[in-house]
């Protein structure tokens, strides 16, 4: 597999960084994922401005501009083995002269980049939906960056695994804030309803476009904040990114969301985000 670092293209294999780079010593970097179909990147400008926003956010400066950005992520994406995937992207401080907490000014990043795969529902699943289990938040209060520090979202979706689960909902003191690797919506008495963008959750471009197509389709919706027994009492759950697009949640820990079933206003916002991304 072809990936970039440091302005080359080369094998996996022959990939190397220094140990005393800062995303490896203190996952000090942050990351993005572009989603591709079909040779086409899917809300390519939403994904570099929150890039920039989360480099910005930890006084890193950008390596690079958004055609270069561009370049890489098309010359990746064009030898990638299935055509719809993801191309990510990891930007770090650098590599300091020693492990010390505070950084060196002038410090070069480092930049990598490879394609990953997506995990799109199959039919089955979209007749069904899915389970997600509930957790606390444990994380920081800056989750709005998009920064490499994911242990309490890996704890949190190892707690859904081991639970068959496919998504963990995180709850900070009584409220919904998102999936470990997602955004949440829900639908009652056919109003939509996601939290607010608040630097508690990740500025999700896919709830963004969601919100865009609720619009589109006159479904009224409300960015308010949620509280769990919100979560419960829901018509529909929703969870939303771009690696997953819009995923209907039917079970609840132990409990059904509404009726059970795959609600009504899922199907037509997936719908229209299927023919979104197939039109790009
Ligand atoms: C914590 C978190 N929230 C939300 C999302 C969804 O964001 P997006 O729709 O931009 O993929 C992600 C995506 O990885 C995420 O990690």
């Amino acid at each position: 597999m072809l990936v970039y670092l440091n302005g080359e293209f080369l094998p996996l294999e022959q990939a190397r960084i220094s140990p005393l780079d800062r995303g490896f010593l203190f996952g000090d970097g942050v990351y993005e994922m572009v989603p591709f179909y079909h040779g086409i990147p899917f809300l390519f400008e939403e994904h570099i401005t929150r890039l920039g926003r989360s480099l910005q956010a930890l006084d890193i400066k950008n390596p690079l501009t958004k055609d270069q950005w561009k370049a890489i992520v098309h010359t990746l994406s064009e030898q990638a083995s299935l055509p719809t995937h993801n191309i990510y992207l990891q930007i770090t401080r650098g590599a300091g002269l020693s492990r010390q907490h505070q950084y060196e000014d002038g410090l070069e990043p480092t930049v990598f980049a490879m394609v990953t795969n997506m995990r799109l529902l199959s039919d089955a699943e979209k007749q069904t939906g899915l389970r997600a289990v509930t957790v606390p938040d444990e994380r920081w209060q800056n989750c709005y960056i998009k920064s490499l520090n994911l242990l309490p979202n890996i704890l949190a979706i190892q707690q859904a695994y081991v639970q068959q689960a496919y998504e963990a909902i995180q709850i900070h003191q009584g409220y919904v804030t998102e999936g470990a690797s997602s955004n949440v919506f829900i639908v009652k008495q056919n109003i939509l309803f996601t939290p607010p963008k608040t630097a508690e959750i990740l500025w999700g471009i896919t709830r963004d476009f969601v919100l865009s197509l609720a619009r589109k389709h006159h479904i009224a919706f409300e960015e308010r904040a949620l509280n769990e027994d919100e979560l419960y009492d829901a018509d529909e759950i929703w969870i939303t990114s771009s690696g997953r697009e819009v995923v209907p949640i039917t079970r609840l820990n132990d409990h059904r969301v509404g009726d059970g079933e795959v609600g009504p206003i899922w199907k037509k916002i997936n719908a229209s985000y299927e023919n979104a991304r197939n039109a790009c």
